[in-house]
């Protein structure tokens, strides 16, 4: 189906991996419906892996876990669009998934239909346990065809971690977004490896096929032993929180929450509801930003005559570089064109000023400044 912009939403993996249940997911829901997430945009409220039996039933069909969904997975499907949102599963392109559950590889038509009967209108589609002699352009087409073949419209999110060159078939192939790098862990540096990962890769995405850096850790509580549920990470500062928002609705990625909405701090449930990020996150015309001069200065062209720039600052605190510069040369606003930026910071929504020949921000380390953008004829 053609997906307009990227999309936005919640998935249970983050936090909660194995640990699911309906009663989780229909809380989730009641949330994302009563608390302004909907309203933001966060549409799609996604079930990752360990949803399902460890079996398929005799018939060759996928089957719900009894003690985790004990009223199927249509139930929480219907409770989830009764609250206005959309409803997303998960499954993979090999003989199991990644935790060990079946696959879809060799049922992908009958799989499809299931999906579809359920309700479901975003599948994430991973790629473990995958047949060594099958590539993934084979897979990825295959689901896409099944999904289109079910007669429901249904979001084809591809999971195959940014391996076989994802980034230059994943539109040909019929999907609607490709995971383009390893999992997100919650720290820093996994955060920067997977921003860094895509520095060159940036323009492959656009309106209908976009690059999914992966869930988001923002609001999530640091976890560093290997028991109980939940990917592991020390947590992020604040700052670091703000980078990494920052920068998946610079780079247009999709949105897909990954905390324990229940449990959110009101600092990251402020930042995941920013309007000015998200605003620059679904801008209509899904440009790639570009780096403007300097290492940490971004600067990307949306509609409406706005633009957004913003600076990422990877070193710790004190570290290079001191003040953040852009040089509007850069970005092709030469000294006396007569025209200059009017920049509004995008976290805080006040007015910054308007600025002739260039711009400098002190940015603390692991830390980003975002501003909004408009060109304004200088008096
Ligand atoms: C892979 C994916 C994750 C998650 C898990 C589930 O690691 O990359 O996002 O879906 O599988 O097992």
């Amino acid at each position: 189906m053609f997906v307009k912009k990227p999309p936005m939403g919640w998935n249970s993996w983050n936090t909660f991996t194995h640990a699911i249940n309906e009663e989780l997911i229909m809380q989730t829901a009641d949330i994302m419906a009563n608390e302004g997430y909907l309203e933001a945009g966060y549409e799609y409220l996604v079930i990752d892996d360990c949803w399902s039996e460890r079996e398929r039933d005799k018939n060759g069909n996928l089957v719900a876990d009894h003690e985790k969904f004990p009223h199927g997975m249509k139930y929480v499907a219907d409770y989830v669009h009764s609250k206005g949102l959309k409803f997303g599963m998960y499954s993979c392109d090999g003989i199991l998934t990644c935790a060990g559950y079946p696959g879809s590889f060799g049922h992908e038509f009958e799989d499809a239909k299931y999906f579809a009967e359920v309700g479901v209108d975003y599948l994430k589609y991973d790629n473990c346990y995958k047949v060594a002699s099958v590539p993934n352009t084979t897979t990825y087409q295959k689901m896409a065809l099944a999904l289109k073949a079910s007669g429901r419209d249904i979001v084809f999110s591809a999971c195959n971690w940014g391996t076989e060159d994802v980034h230059t078939w994943a539109r040909s192939r019929g999907t609607d977004l490709f995971r383009s790098t390893g999992d997100i862990f919650n720290h820093f540096e996994s955060m920067q490896n997977i921003a860094d990962s895509q520095k060159d890769k940036l323009a492959f995405a656009g309106p209908g096929c976009y690059n999914d850096v992966d869930m988001l850790v923002v609001g999530m509580k640091p976890k560093t032993d290997e028991s109980g549920a939940g990917v592991q990470g020390d947590g992020m500062t604040e700052g670091e929180q703000r980078y990494h928002f920052a920068w998946w609705c610079m780079v247009g990625s999709p949105l897909m929450m990954g905390c324990d909405l229940r449990d959110v701090s009101d600092e990251a449930k402020k930042l995941m509801l920013n309007k000015n990020l998200i605003r620059i996150n679904q801008d209509i015309e899904c440009r790639p930003p570009y780096m403007a001069g300097h290492k940490n200065a971004w600067f990307r062209n949306l509609s409406n005559n706005e633009y957004a720039l913003g600076f990422f600052n990877d070193a710790e605190d004190g570290g290079w570089p001191p003040v953040s510069y852009l040089s509007f040369n850069e970005i092709g606003l030469t000294p006396n064109c007569g025209y200059g930026l009017e920049l509004t910071d995008a976290f805080t929504g006040e007015k910054v000023g308007v600025f002739e020949h260039d711009f400098k921000v002190k940015v603390p380390g692991h830390d980003c400044a975002m501003y909004l953008a408009k060109v304004v004829k200088l008096s």
